[in-house]
Protein backbone atom coordinates (compact mmCIF):
# COMPACT_ATOMS: atom_id res chain seq x y z
CA UNK A 1 0.00 0.00 0.00
CA UNK A 2 1.44 3.40 -0.74
CA UNK A 3 0.17 6.93 0.31
CA UNK A 4 0.81 9.95 -1.77
CA UNK A 5 -0.30 13.47 -0.03
CA UNK A 6 -1.59 15.99 -2.84
CA UNK A 7 -2.43 19.07 -1.38
CA UNK A 8 -3.25 20.73 2.00
CA UNK A 9 -5.90 23.15 2.10
CA UNK A 10 -4.18 26.35 3.39
CA UNK A 11 -7.53 27.29 5.81
CA UNK A 12 -7.60 23.87 7.35
CA UNK A 13 -5.44 20.92 8.28
CA UNK A 14 -7.63 18.84 5.23
CA UNK A 15 -5.49 16.78 2.74
CA UNK A 16 -6.34 15.21 -0.37
CA UNK A 17 -3.85 12.03 -1.23
CA UNK A 18 -4.50 8.93 -2.86
CA UNK A 19 -3.93 5.38 -1.38
CA UNK A 20 -2.72 2.53 -3.91
CA UNK A 21 -3.56 -1.19 -2.86
CA UNK A 22 -3.21 -4.10 -5.21
CA UNK A 23 -6.98 -3.83 -5.87
CA UNK A 24 -6.58 -0.10 -7.05
CA UNK A 25 -6.62 3.10 -6.17
CA UNK A 26 -8.52 5.16 -3.16
CA UNK A 27 -8.68 8.82 -3.64
CA UNK A 28 -9.01 10.56 -0.36
CA UNK A 29 -11.05 11.52 2.04
CA UNK A 30 -12.60 8.80 1.26
CA UNK A 31 -15.87 7.27 2.66
CA UNK A 32 -15.99 3.78 2.79
CA UNK A 33 -19.51 2.29 3.30
CA UNK A 34 -20.38 -0.64 6.13
CA UNK A 35 -20.70 -3.87 4.55
CA UNK A 36 -20.22 -5.99 7.61
CA UNK A 37 -21.46 -9.44 6.92
CA UNK A 38 -19.73 -9.17 3.45
CA UNK A 39 -22.68 -7.32 2.11
CA UNK A 40 -23.66 -3.51 1.82
CA UNK A 41 -27.01 -4.18 3.33
CA UNK A 42 -29.44 -4.26 0.27
CA UNK A 43 -26.61 -2.52 -2.18
CA UNK A 44 -25.89 -4.85 -5.48
CA UNK A 45 -22.11 -4.51 -6.26
CA UNK A 46 -22.63 -2.97 -9.80
CA UNK A 47 -24.75 -0.17 -7.55
CA UNK A 48 -21.63 -0.20 -5.67
CA UNK A 49 -19.44 1.01 -8.97
CA UNK A 50 -22.24 2.56 -10.84
CA UNK A 51 -24.20 4.54 -8.97
CA UNK A 52 -22.55 5.01 -5.48
CA UNK A 53 -18.90 5.26 -7.20
CA UNK A 54 -17.51 3.17 -4.02
CA UNK A 55 -13.80 2.48 -3.76
CA UNK A 56 -13.37 0.84 -0.92
CA UNK A 57 -16.14 -1.43 1.02
CA UNK A 58 -16.04 -2.91 4.88
CA UNK A 59 -16.28 -6.61 6.05
CA UNK A 60 -16.47 -7.28 9.77
CA UNK A 61 -14.29 -9.86 11.39
CA UNK A 62 -16.66 -10.85 13.82
CA UNK A 63 -19.54 -11.68 11.60
CA UNK A 64 -17.79 -13.29 8.84
CA UNK A 65 -15.76 -14.94 11.54
CA UNK A 66 -19.25 -16.74 12.53
CA UNK A 67 -20.96 -16.77 9.58
CA UNK A 68 -20.24 -17.95 7.11
CA UNK A 69 -17.03 -19.26 8.96
CA UNK A 70 -13.15 -19.34 7.89
CA UNK A 71 -13.68 -22.49 5.98
CA UNK A 72 -15.74 -20.94 3.21
CA UNK A 73 -14.42 -17.96 3.13
CA UNK A 74 -10.94 -19.30 1.98
CA UNK A 75 -12.47 -21.86 0.01
CA UNK A 76 -14.13 -18.94 -1.99
CA UNK A 77 -10.65 -17.42 -2.21
CA UNK A 78 -11.18 -15.13 0.37
CA UNK A 79 -13.86 -12.03 1.10
CA UNK A 80 -12.90 -10.73 -2.64
CA UNK A 81 -13.81 -14.11 -3.99
CA UNK A 82 -16.97 -14.75 -2.08
CA UNK A 83 -18.86 -11.48 -2.77
CA UNK A 84 -16.79 -10.82 -5.91
CA UNK A 85 -15.82 -6.84 -5.09
CA UNK A 86 -12.68 -6.41 -6.78
CA UNK A 87 -11.53 -3.13 -5.63
CA UNK A 88 -9.91 -2.44 -1.99
CA UNK A 89 -11.74 -4.04 0.73
CA UNK A 90 -10.53 -3.37 4.72
CA UNK A 91 -12.02 -5.51 7.79
CA UNK A 92 -12.34 -4.09 11.40
CA UNK A 93 -11.00 -6.44 13.98
CA UNK A 94 -14.24 -7.60 15.26
CA UNK A 95 -13.03 -5.84 19.23
CA UNK A 96 -15.66 -3.19 18.65
CA UNK A 97 -18.07 -5.62 17.98
CA UNK A 98 -17.68 -7.93 20.78
CA UNK A 99 -17.31 -5.35 23.13
CA UNK A 100 -20.39 -4.16 22.46
CA UNK A 101 -21.99 -7.68 23.37
CA UNK A 102 -21.83 -6.66 26.75
CA UNK A 103 -22.64 -9.40 29.30
CA UNK A 104 -21.86 -12.23 26.13
CA UNK A 105 -18.11 -11.20 26.83
CA UNK A 106 -15.28 -11.63 29.11
CA UNK A 107 -11.68 -9.62 28.71
CA UNK A 108 -8.66 -10.75 29.88
CA UNK A 109 -5.01 -9.84 28.74
CA UNK A 110 -5.00 -13.14 26.23
CA UNK A 111 -8.28 -11.49 24.26
CA UNK A 112 -11.80 -11.47 25.11
CA UNK A 113 -14.06 -14.23 25.09
CA UNK A 114 -17.27 -14.49 23.90
CA UNK A 115 -21.00 -15.94 22.95
CA UNK A 116 -21.99 -15.31 19.35
CA UNK A 117 -25.18 -13.57 19.19
CA UNK A 118 -26.70 -16.21 16.91
CA UNK A 119 -26.28 -19.66 18.63
CA UNK A 120 -24.83 -18.58 22.37
CA UNK A 121 -21.73 -20.47 21.33
CA UNK A 122 -18.20 -20.05 23.00
CA UNK A 123 -15.42 -18.32 21.38
CA UNK A 124 -12.71 -16.61 22.05
CA UNK A 125 -10.46 -14.04 20.10
CA UNK A 126 -6.47 -13.02 20.94
CA UNK A 127 -4.76 -10.62 18.82
CA UNK A 128 -2.85 -13.51 16.91
CA UNK A 129 -5.66 -15.55 16.27
CA UNK A 130 -7.37 -11.82 14.87
CA UNK A 131 -4.62 -11.31 12.68
CA UNK A 132 -5.14 -15.19 11.45
CA UNK A 133 -8.21 -14.32 10.70
CA UNK A 134 -7.78 -11.26 8.44
CA UNK A 135 -5.32 -12.92 6.57
CA UNK A 136 -8.07 -15.32 5.46
CA UNK A 137 -10.58 -12.96 4.93
CA UNK A 138 -8.08 -11.48 3.16
CA UNK A 139 -8.93 -7.41 2.96
CA UNK A 140 -6.13 -5.08 1.61
CA UNK A 141 -6.41 -3.39 4.69
CA UNK A 142 -6.71 -5.13 8.32
CA UNK A 143 -7.29 -3.80 11.46
CA UNK A 144 -5.35 -4.16 15.06
CA UNK A 145 -7.48 -5.87 17.69
CA UNK A 146 -8.16 -3.22 20.04
CA UNK A 147 -10.74 -2.39 22.54
CA UNK A 148 -13.19 0.82 21.94
CA UNK A 149 -14.02 2.07 25.42
CA UNK A 150 -17.40 2.65 26.22
CA UNK A 151 -18.50 6.07 27.09
CA UNK A 152 -18.67 7.56 29.92
CA UNK A 153 -15.68 5.58 30.79
CA UNK A 154 -13.48 6.76 34.27
CA UNK A 155 -10.25 7.94 33.55
CA UNK A 156 -8.15 4.68 35.37
CA UNK A 157 -10.33 2.67 33.08
CA UNK A 158 -9.84 4.56 30.07
CA UNK A 159 -5.66 4.09 31.27
CA UNK A 160 -5.76 0.90 31.55
CA UNK A 161 -7.38 0.25 28.70
CA UNK A 162 -5.05 1.56 26.59
CA UNK A 163 -2.20 -0.11 27.74
CA UNK A 164 -3.57 -3.04 27.24
CA UNK A 165 -4.90 -1.88 23.28
CA UNK A 166 -0.82 -1.40 23.05
CA UNK A 167 0.44 -4.78 24.47
CA UNK A 168 -2.33 -6.15 21.79
CA UNK A 169 -1.01 -4.27 19.29
CA UNK A 170 2.76 -5.15 19.79
CA UNK A 171 1.23 -8.76 19.59
CA UNK A 172 -0.67 -8.01 16.19
CA UNK A 173 2.46 -6.67 14.87
CA UNK A 174 4.59 -9.82 15.27
CA UNK A 175 2.23 -12.26 14.32
CA UNK A 176 1.50 -9.99 10.91
CA UNK A 177 5.06 -9.60 10.79
CA UNK A 178 5.55 -13.45 10.59
CA UNK A 179 3.10 -14.71 8.27
CA UNK A 180 2.55 -13.68 4.52
CA UNK A 181 -0.69 -13.15 2.80
CA UNK A 182 -2.43 -16.85 1.79
CA UNK A 183 -3.73 -15.03 -1.55
CA UNK A 184 -1.99 -12.76 -4.22
CA UNK A 185 -2.51 -9.48 -3.33
CA UNK A 186 -0.76 -7.69 -0.01
CA UNK A 187 -2.33 -6.45 2.60
CA UNK A 188 -1.55 -3.45 5.66
CA UNK A 189 -1.93 -3.19 9.33
CA UNK A 190 -3.50 -0.57 10.91
CA UNK A 191 -3.01 0.11 14.24
CA UNK A 192 -5.67 1.89 16.44
CA UNK A 193 -5.20 4.86 18.59
CA UNK A 194 -7.49 5.08 22.33
CA UNK A 195 -7.51 6.61 25.16
CA UNK A 196 -11.32 8.00 25.15
CA UNK A 197 -11.87 11.59 25.79
CA UNK A 198 -8.39 12.03 28.13
CA UNK A 199 -6.24 14.51 25.85
CA UNK A 200 -3.19 13.34 27.76
CA UNK A 201 -4.13 9.61 27.09
CA UNK A 202 -4.73 10.15 23.26
CA UNK A 203 -1.34 12.08 23.36
CA UNK A 204 0.23 8.74 24.71
CA UNK A 205 -1.52 6.61 22.51
CA UNK A 206 -1.06 8.14 19.60
CA UNK A 207 2.24 8.52 20.29
CA UNK A 208 2.89 4.89 20.69
CA UNK A 209 1.00 4.14 17.45
CA UNK A 210 2.62 6.46 15.48
CA UNK A 211 5.90 4.94 16.75
CA UNK A 212 5.00 1.54 15.40
CA UNK A 213 5.54 3.37 11.72
CA UNK A 214 2.91 1.45 9.87
CA UNK A 215 1.28 1.88 6.43
CA UNK A 216 -1.45 3.93 8.31
CA UNK A 217 -3.21 4.73 11.59
CA UNK A 218 -6.52 4.56 12.71
CA UNK A 219 -8.49 6.74 15.50
CA UNK A 220 -11.24 4.54 17.59
CA UNK A 221 -13.10 5.06 20.47
CA UNK A 222 -15.07 8.49 19.04
CA UNK A 223 -18.81 8.41 18.59
CA UNK A 224 -19.93 6.38 21.15
CA UNK A 225 -21.80 8.88 22.86
CA UNK A 226 -19.20 11.89 23.73
CA UNK A 227 -20.23 15.24 22.66
CA UNK A 228 -18.85 16.16 19.25
CA UNK A 229 -16.62 18.81 20.62
CA UNK A 230 -15.01 16.41 22.70
CA UNK A 231 -14.44 14.06 19.75
CA UNK A 232 -12.97 16.70 17.21
CA UNK A 233 -10.83 17.92 20.56
CA UNK A 234 -9.30 14.18 20.43
CA UNK A 235 -8.96 14.36 17.21
CA UNK A 236 -6.90 17.89 16.55
CA UNK A 237 -4.90 16.78 19.46
CA UNK A 238 -4.30 12.81 17.57
CA UNK A 239 -3.92 14.27 14.35
CA UNK A 240 -0.89 16.47 15.35
CA UNK A 241 0.98 13.46 16.51
CA UNK A 242 0.09 10.86 13.70
CA UNK A 243 2.32 11.00 10.75
CA UNK A 244 1.35 13.30 7.90
CA UNK A 245 3.02 11.42 5.19
CA UNK A 246 0.37 8.56 6.70
CA UNK A 247 -3.53 7.42 6.08
CA UNK A 248 -5.31 8.32 8.93
CA UNK A 249 -8.85 6.86 9.60
CA UNK A 250 -11.56 8.02 11.89
CA UNK A 251 -13.56 4.90 12.60
CA UNK A 252 -17.61 4.72 12.84
CA UNK A 253 -17.59 8.61 11.88
CA UNK A 254 -20.54 10.21 11.21
CA UNK A 255 -22.43 12.36 9.93
CA UNK A 256 -22.20 14.97 7.04
CA UNK A 257 -20.89 17.17 9.83
CA UNK A 258 -18.59 15.40 11.93
CA UNK A 259 -17.07 14.23 8.30
CA UNK A 260 -16.36 17.74 7.24
CA UNK A 261 -15.13 18.79 10.55
CA UNK A 262 -12.95 15.58 10.73
CA UNK A 263 -11.60 16.20 7.45
CA UNK A 264 -10.75 20.12 8.19
CA UNK A 265 -9.11 18.16 11.45
CA UNK A 266 -6.53 16.32 8.89
CA UNK A 267 -8.47 12.58 8.64
CA UNK A 268 -8.59 10.90 5.52
CA UNK A 269 -10.83 7.66 6.14
CA UNK A 270 -14.11 7.13 7.52
CA UNK A 271 -16.62 5.02 7.65
CA UNK A 272 -20.22 4.66 9.40
CA UNK A 273 -23.29 2.22 9.19
CA UNK A 274 -25.36 5.84 9.33
CA UNK A 275 -26.28 6.48 5.79
CA UNK A 276 -27.43 2.81 5.36
CA UNK A 277 -29.34 2.44 8.74
CA UNK A 278 -30.89 5.68 8.89
CA UNK A 279 -31.93 5.31 5.13
CA UNK A 280 -33.78 2.00 6.17
CA UNK A 281 -35.52 4.25 8.66
CA UNK A 282 -36.65 6.80 6.39
CA UNK A 283 -34.14 8.99 6.72
CA UNK A 284 -32.29 10.75 3.39
CA UNK A 285 -29.34 13.06 3.06
CA UNK A 286 -29.42 14.84 0.27
CA UNK A 287 -27.40 17.53 -1.51
CA UNK A 288 -30.49 20.20 -0.44
CA UNK A 289 -30.61 19.02 3.57
CA UNK A 290 -31.87 16.42 5.40
CA UNK A 291 -35.40 14.20 4.74
CA UNK A 292 -37.28 12.39 7.08
CA UNK A 293 -39.44 10.58 3.80
CA UNK A 294 -42.12 9.47 6.47
CA UNK A 295 -43.30 12.74 6.84
CA UNK A 296 -46.81 13.68 5.27
CA UNK A 297 -45.20 16.59 3.40
CA UNK A 298 -43.85 14.01 0.94
CA UNK A 299 -46.72 11.92 -0.14
CA UNK A 300 -47.65 13.84 -3.61
CA UNK A 301 -44.03 15.47 -3.93
CA UNK A 302 -42.95 13.85 -7.47
CA UNK A 303 -39.97 15.38 -7.91
CA UNK A 304 -36.80 13.17 -8.07
CA UNK A 305 -35.30 12.12 -4.15
CA UNK A 306 -31.97 13.84 -5.38
CA UNK A 307 -31.57 15.05 -9.08
CA UNK A 308 -28.04 16.67 -8.20
CA UNK A 309 -26.40 13.33 -7.49
CA UNK A 310 -25.34 11.37 -10.90
CA UNK A 311 -27.08 7.96 -9.05
CA UNK A 312 -29.96 5.81 -10.85
CA UNK A 313 -32.06 5.56 -7.54
CA UNK A 314 -31.51 9.20 -6.39
CA UNK A 315 -32.83 10.93 -9.95
CA UNK A 316 -35.18 7.73 -11.31
CA UNK A 317 -37.45 7.47 -8.05
CA UNK A 318 -39.76 10.41 -6.56
CA UNK A 319 -39.83 11.55 -2.94
CA UNK A 320 -43.78 10.31 -3.11
CA UNK A 321 -42.75 6.62 -4.25
CA UNK A 322 -40.26 6.30 -2.08
CA UNK A 323 -42.49 7.26 0.94
CA UNK A 324 -44.84 4.52 -0.07
CA UNK A 325 -42.38 1.99 -0.16
CA UNK A 326 -41.09 3.12 2.94
CA UNK A 327 -44.29 3.04 4.82
CA UNK A 328 -45.57 -0.06 3.30
CA UNK A 329 -42.35 -1.38 4.59
CA UNK A 330 -41.31 -2.53 1.04
CA UNK A 331 -37.89 -3.91 0.68
CA UNK A 332 -37.19 -1.59 -2.48
CA UNK A 333 -37.63 1.23 -0.73
CA UNK A 334 -34.78 0.19 2.04
CA UNK A 335 -32.99 -0.78 -1.17
CA UNK A 336 -33.34 2.90 -2.64
CA UNK A 337 -32.66 4.55 0.19
CA UNK A 338 -29.52 3.02 1.08
CA UNK A 339 -27.93 3.53 -2.21
CA UNK A 340 -28.97 6.93 -2.60
CA UNK A 341 -27.48 7.78 1.21
CA UNK A 342 -24.18 6.38 0.02
CA UNK A 343 -24.17 8.04 -3.08
CA UNK A 344 -24.92 11.29 -1.19
CA UNK A 345 -21.86 10.61 1.27
CA UNK A 346 -19.43 9.53 -0.96
CA UNK A 347 -20.31 12.77 -3.25
CA UNK A 348 -19.70 14.51 -0.28
CA UNK A 349 -16.48 13.40 0.00
CA UNK A 350 -15.60 13.62 -3.58
CA UNK A 351 -16.86 17.60 -2.86
CA UNK A 352 -14.55 18.29 -0.18
CA UNK A 353 -11.72 16.65 -2.17
CA UNK A 354 -12.17 18.93 -4.50
CA UNK A 355 -12.28 21.89 -2.72
CA UNK A 356 -9.11 20.95 -1.01
CA UNK A 357 -7.58 20.96 -4.53
CA UNK A 358 -9.03 24.46 -5.47
CA UNK A 359 -7.61 25.62 -1.87
CA UNK A 360 -10.99 26.99 -0.39
CA UNK A 361 -12.32 24.28 1.70
CA UNK A 362 -12.36 25.86 4.82
CA UNK A 363 -14.89 28.99 3.42
CA UNK A 364 -17.01 25.76 1.58
CA UNK A 365 -16.76 23.37 4.58
CA UNK A 366 -19.40 25.87 7.27
CA UNK A 367 -21.66 26.68 4.28
CA UNK A 368 -22.13 22.71 2.95
CA UNK A 369 -22.68 22.14 6.72
CA UNK A 370 -25.34 24.37 6.99
CA UNK A 371 -27.05 23.16 3.70
CA UNK A 372 -26.24 19.47 4.17
CA UNK A 373 -27.59 19.11 7.56
CA UNK A 374 -31.08 21.75 7.48
CA UNK A 375 -33.77 19.82 8.04
CA UNK A 376 -36.47 19.74 5.15
N1 LIG B 1 -15.38 1.08 15.01
C1 LIG B 1 -15.75 2.25 15.59
N2 LIG B 1 -14.94 2.53 16.65
C2 LIG B 1 -14.06 1.52 16.72
C3 LIG B 1 -12.97 1.24 17.62
O1 LIG B 1 -12.66 1.98 18.55
N3 LIG B 1 -12.27 0.07 17.38
C4 LIG B 1 -12.58 -0.77 16.35
N4 LIG B 1 -11.86 -1.90 16.19
N5 LIG B 1 -13.60 -0.52 15.52
C5 LIG B 1 -14.32 0.61 15.69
Amino acid sequence: MKFELKTTDPGSKARAGKITTDHGEILTPIFMPVGTAGTVKGVHQRELKDDIHAQIILGNTYHLYLRPGLDIIQKAGGLHGFNGWDKPLLTDSGGYQVFSLKEMRKITEEGAKFSSHIDGSKHMFSPEYVMDIQRIIGADIIMAFDECTPYPCDYGYAENSMHMTHRWLKRCIKRFDETEPIYDHTQSLFPIVQGSVYPDLRKQSAEFIAEQNREGNAIGGLSVGEPAEDMYAMLEVVNDILPKEKPRYLMGVGTPENILEGIALGTDMFDCVMPTRNARNGMLFTTEGIINIRNKKWEDDFSPIDPNLDCYSSKFYTKAYLKHLIKCKEMLGSQIASVHNLAFYIWLVEQAREHILAGDFATWKPKAIKQFMTRL
